[in-house]
């Protein structure tokens, strides 16, 4: 099935979020062959599961830390995450990559946390403007994936990969369908080539300047199998459009 995710990022106060929750739910309840996910901040995981309780709409984070617990000021943990009825967590987006500056190891390390504590990760990677000039995006890609999945060969099918070039978010200036296939056909084959018992089952999902018009684009390509939406999907209308794209 189809991922469709919002990738709120620091937008939304827990009242804004139930707001937001309260106009969503009846405009995507008929969905069914899609699967719908919310990734609001920390700071409205509690309001949005209680809201979310019953409807099919999943519950995300943007972010974990790997330890279990301890003095890590500022970090939340996998189990405090689950407790919340958080079942993805978005690793390594290029925001805490290159803002917040986040390395293959560390993300690495998370992914460890998540895949070993049955926590649905997604893998967030793509190039830089200068690099995808340089020709250099598929090398950029194979390397952060390799790195994010070193020591983890076997779990390839235990998370989602977004492929988001860095320079078509938040640009209004998406990647074409057609550069986006190429690149998903390409991770789809690492997969392959880092496990060999890769069963298929972890989905490619674009993200980049996404909105209700190029969603249905994006979705017809044969290797996108779901979209990671930011600026988009912080209108609960403009959201549902995208979820309901064909
Ligand atoms: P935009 O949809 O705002 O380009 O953001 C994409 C993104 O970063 C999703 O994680």
């Amino acid at each position: 099935m189809k991922l469709i995710a919002a990738n709120w990022k620091m937008n939304m106060t827990p009242s804004q979020t139930r707001e937001y929750v309260e106009k969503f739910l009846p405009l995507v309840e008929m969905v069914q062959d899609r699967e719908v996910l919310l990734c609001p901040p920390f700071t409205s995981l509690c309001v949005a599961q209680e809201l979310l309780r019953g409807s099919s709409v999943k519950l995300g984070a943007q972010n974990c830390y790997h330890e279990p617990k301890g003095a890590f000021t500022g970090e939340v943990s996998i189990d405090m995450l689950k407790e919340l009825g958080v079942s993805y967590v978005i690793v390594g987006h290029s925001e805490r990559r290159w803002l917040f500056g986040e390395s293959d190891e560390l993300i690495n390390k998370k992914l460890t946390a998540c895949l070993k504590a049955g926590m649905r990760p997604i893998l967030c990677v793509g190039e830089r403007l200068e690099e995808r000039e340089a020709g250099l995006t598929l090398k950029v890609v194979e390397t952060q994936i390799r790195l994010a999945l070193s020591c983890l060969e076997e779990y390839t099918d235990s998370l989602d990969i977004a492929y988001e070039p860095v320079w078509a978010i938040g640009s209004g200036n998406p990647a074409t369908p057609e550069d986006v296939q190429l690149v998903h056909a390409y991770i789809k084959d690492l997969l392959r080539d880092i496990n060999a018992k890769h069963r298929g089952e972890s989905r490619v999902l674009y993200g980049g300047s996404v909105n209700p018009t190029n969603a249905g684009d994006f979705l017809h390509m044969e290797n996108v199998e779901g979209l990671l939406v930011g600026g988009a999907s912080l209108n609960p209308e403009t959201f549902s459009q995208i979820v309901k794209s064909y």
